[in-house]
């Protein structure tokens, strides 16, 4: 989408705007997920991560983005991305992807999880979500070599093994100053690396996979993504910046440093 247009670069100081819209966006899905049981509905669930997006003195990204209606994206089971929160209650069992970003002074967050409600129905639901959050990590842990954006997507693809389908079309992104941006960041290897690595590119990555195929179909309501052959989907985002004295995850509360230190990478102290 963004071919070879010039990638943003954020000073120090813009960084630091970006991990207050960080943390918020972190505490508005963590609300969502305490509130995850069954019979809510994604209607209700919404409201929730609103109101902590209002409260934080933020706004949403989301909502009016292209005529998007809502704040968050929220993906049941065979959705992919992209489902509009409806009054369907959830049931147990079911695989919820929670997508959501917030505005601060100007400046995006963008994240999401993927969580089961209440008992898994299948072992190979628990193995989706997790193998997709393993994707995430090894993605954004392949930034600290500073190669090429491309790196990412080789990392996701060498993650998930073969063992769950990278949806097709759909990549992360540069983001910044708005929620998208130059560059793309793929969940699989290309002959076209991408950009250099470079300390003040934040990038939001985000692998989606599939317990089946790659391919997928948008409902008539233009939004909703689902898989085309029925399978349930998981979605893991972070926006992570690269910083001079390493990475830095925006919308993960200790900075990524957990994750991270378990692959090696050191994550710099605040
Ligand atoms: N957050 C999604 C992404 O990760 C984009 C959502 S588009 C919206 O890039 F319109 F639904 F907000
Ligand atoms: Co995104």
């Amino acid at each position: 989408m963004f071919g070879r247009e010039r990638v943003e670069l954020k000073t120090p100081e813009q960084i630091l705007k970006m991990r207050e819209a960080g943390l918020l966006t972190h505490a508005a899905l963590e609300s969502v997920r305490a509130a995850l049981r069954p019979g809510i509905t994604p209607a209700e669930l919404d409201a929730v991560g609103a109101e902590v997006i209002r409260a934080g003195g933020g706004t949403s990204n989301f909502l009016g983005y292209h005529g998007y209606p809502a704040t968050l994206c929220i993906s049941v089971n065979e959705v992919v991305v992209h489902g509009i929160p409806g009054d369907r209650p959830l049931e147990e069992g079911d695989v919820v992807s929670v997508d959501g970003g917030a505005v601060v002074d100007g400046w995006h967050g963008d994240s999401a999880f993927t969580a089961i409600v209440g008992k898994p129905r299948e072992p190979g639901d628990v193995e989706l979500v997790e193998t997709t959050r393993q994707a995430l990590w090894a993605g954004i842990a392949a930034l600290d070599a500073r190669g090429r954006v491309g790196d990412v997507g080789a990392a996701v693809e060498d993650a998930v093994g073969g063992r769950l389908g990278i949806v097709d079309g759909y990549t992360g992104h540069g983001i910044g100053t708005a929620m998208h941006m130059a560059p793309d960041v793929l969940n699989h290897r290309d002959r076209d690396k991408g950009p250099k690595v470079r300390p003040g590119m934040v990038l939001a990555i985000e692998p989606m996979c599939t317990r089946g195929g790659v391919d997928t179909d948008v409902l008539a309501d233009e939004w909703t993504v689902v898989t085309s052959d029925g399978t349930r989907a998981a979605h893991w985002e972070h926006t992570v910046a690269v910083l001079e004295e390493g990475l830095w995850v925006l919308t993960a509360p200790d900075g990524g440093a957990a994750e991270l230190g378990a692959r090696g990478v050191r994550v710099p102290s605040e």
